[in-house]
């Protein structure tokens, strides 16, 4: 089992999601953030508008899946969020030691969907 983090633009936290469905994966934690990254925020432009504070805001998914649902999951979170910009964001992906559904006790796989 793996978690994948990914923090990306707010405005595709929608495409995200429905591509995110398309590939079943339906299943996420999603949380407003505020991330600094390689620029610091100082030289990052998007539409034409200069971000000034080194603090941007993001939206973070985190999604716990099984090893099979890795790449399709990534893949999903790549098309629908990259626009080949800086600050377009970035996925990590950690080991999954266990998880547990609280409703039934049910452990690992069973549980994680
Ligand atoms: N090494 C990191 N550790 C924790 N969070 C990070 C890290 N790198 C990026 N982030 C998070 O991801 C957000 C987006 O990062 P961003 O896309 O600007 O990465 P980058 O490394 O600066 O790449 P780019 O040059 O494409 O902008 C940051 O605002 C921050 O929330
Ligand atoms: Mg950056």
């Amino acid at each position: 089992m793996k978690y994948i983090v990914a923090i990306i633009r707010p405005h595709k936290l929608e495409d995200v999601k429905k591509e995110l469905l398309k590939e079943e994966v339906h299943l996420m934690t999603i949380t407003e953030v505020l991330g600094c990254g390689r620029q610091q925020g100082i030289t990052e432009v998007y539409r034409g508008v200069k971000e000034v504070d080194n603090l941007l805001r993001k939206v973070k998914l985190e999604i716990a899946v099984n090893d099979s649902f890795v790449e399709r999951t990534v893949d999903a979170i790549m098309r629908s969020s990259r626009e080949g910009e800086i600050g377009d964001g970035k996925i990590f992906i950690l080991d999954l030691e266990e998880c547990i559904r609280i409703r039934t006790g049910e452990r690992g796989g069973e549980a994680i969907g």
